[in-house]
């Protein structure tokens, strides 16, 4: 059964309603989850009216892929921790780059394409060819990304002397292959479309591995974006204008995001999205730490905590691995009960997703009166009494501030050193994401208390009910 060409093209205006009332959804957290119910209605009527479309077939074969997929995808998402989510959308994004690749491939060989000639033909091979580019840094991209957020490759930026000048001359080599393909007969370009896949598959990664592991948060928004366009070249190859809408919606949604973050993390935009184009390598060695680490127990915390006043607590990745947000909440109600002002610092890119601490903590109920962004605190830490760092690091790290050698400089902090008495909750000495160590653990007034942040805060809390 097809569906006319009329029908086709209202559903899928339907279609790009609902993504955009997604996205609109998606815009705070009191609204996501309509959000989400909008992109997943907008998605089935998409496929179904894509499957139901005049001149499909093989659709034994589409609904065998579809189910196939569909339960690997169930699975996935069932299993994924919420600490994992950030490599799952990396490679997400990957697969999207892989498919713009394929698309492209299969257009240019596809015999219907090629009777085309004149302007349509040019644009028809422009489609193609920067689609595969787009799709292919996409995929190397996101690969790349995956493997920094996973641990499995190193997230410090790799730099290597003069590679923004090889990164020039690619394109370059690029730009000419492009010329020698819209000038090939009939199926010969395909030589040129290898190279440069190959090309912008390396520029992908190289792109990916020059971001130091502090401003990942923007690299995969940015990759998010490329997927949109990537998606919206293979719309454009498919004649398909869903795709090319949903793609824009994807891309410059993404696109905007990165800016956002940019800003919030003192990041040039352009700077990131060119591999650190710009940034002055690091002129010598990480300024030397001073001072000596102190620690403390449970119960001198506890102690701590019960004479303070005004208590501000930043929480980090460690609490989301932890999942500590329970004992702590319980532990903020305590202290409140006992008169005590006690409220939350939120760095824009604590932890590994974009606003993570602000949905744990809606997940615990604490009441988004109390929670404060960076900006909105940061003046208020020198009348603190006591700062508690729950599994954070790098949000709470000096050398943003002093150390022009750290690959953090610049990044705006939460200036937790400025209160009375800073208290670390973490396993050890190791250091953040962006594996520079942090000189706020050295301070006077500094005190470590080592553990699990989960486990920490329920011996505090024992202490602090007794
Ligand atoms: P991090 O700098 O990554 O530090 C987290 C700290 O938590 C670690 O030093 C770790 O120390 C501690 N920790 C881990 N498990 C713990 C547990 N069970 N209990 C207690 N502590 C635990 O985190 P952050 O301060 O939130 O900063 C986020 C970093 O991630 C930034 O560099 C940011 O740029 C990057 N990033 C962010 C995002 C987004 S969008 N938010 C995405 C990608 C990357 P121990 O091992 O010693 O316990």
């Amino acid at each position: 059964m097809f569906i006319a060409k009329e029908i086709q093209t209202a559903a899928y205006l339907f279609a790009s309603i609902l993504f955009i009332l997604s996205l609109g959804g998606l815009s705070s957290q009191e609204s996501a989850k309509r959000g989400v119910f909008y992109g997943i209605m907008g998605m089935a009527v998409a496929i179904i009216a894509t499957i139901l479309g005049q001149g499909v077939a093989g659709h034994t074969y589409i609904i065998a892929a579809i189910a196939v997929a569909s339960v690997i995808g169930l699975m996935v998402a069932r299993k994924v921790e919420m600490t994992s989510m950030p490599q799952l959308v990396a490679i997400l994004h990957s697969f999207v780059g892989l498919a713009a690749v394929l698309v492209g491939f299969g257009s240019y060989l596809d015999p219907k394409t090629q009777s085309l000639t004149g302007a349509e033909h040019i644009i028809h091979l422009t489609e193609v060819y920067i689609g595969i580019f787009i799709g292919a840094v996409t995929f190397t991209g996101s690969i790349i990304a995956w493997g920094k957020l996973e641990g499995k490759i190193m997230s410090k930026a790799l730099l290597y002397p003069g590679r923004h000048a090889v990164n020039v001359a690619l394109l370059v080599v690029c730009i000419i292959l492009g010329v020698l393909f819209a000038g090939a007969e009939g199926t010969s370009g395909m030589l040129y479309l290898y190279i440069m896949t190959a090309i912008s598959s390396f520029i992908g990664i190289m792109l990916v591995m020059a971001i130091g592991g502090g401003d990942m948060p923007v690299v995969v928004s940015m990759l998010n974006s490329y997927s949109g366009w990537a998606a919206s070249a293979a719309g454009f190859m498919l004649g398909n204008d869903l795709l090319i809408v949903t793609g824009a919606l994807v891309g410059s949604s993404g696109a905007f995001l990165s800016m956002h973050m940019c800003h919030a993390m003192n990041r040039s935009f352009v700077s990131v999205i060119l591999g650190g184009f710009g940034n002055a390598p690091a002129k010598g060695e990480a300024k030397a730490i001073e001072g000596e680490v102190t620690s403390l127990n449970h119960e001198e915390v506890a102690g701590l905590l019960k004479e303070a006043k005004s208590i501000v607590i930043v929480p980090g990745y460690g609490m989301a691995v932890a999942k500590a947000q329970y004992p702590i909440y319980e532990m903020v109600q305590t202290l409140r009960k006992a008169g005590k002002n006690v409220r939350f610092a939120i760095h824009p890119v604590a932890g590994r997703l974009p606003g993570h601490m602000n949905v744990l903590l809606a997940e615990a109920n604490v009441p988004y009166d109390i929670v404060l962004e960076m900006d909105e605190i940061n003046d208020d830490m020198p009348d603190t009494d006591v700062v508690m760092v729950i599994g954070a690091n790098d949000v709470v790290n000096p050398s943003a501030q002093d150390d022009p050698n750290s690959s953090i400089y610049g990044m705006p902090v939460i200036e937790a050193w400025k209160a009375e008495k800073v208290i670390i909750m973490k396993r050890s000495m190791s250091a953040g994401y962006s594996g520079e160590d942090n000189p706020l653990f050295y301070k006077p007034n500094s005190e470590m208390l080592y553990g699990d942040a989960k486990a920490s805060v329920e011996k505090l809390l024992g202490f602090l009910k007794a």
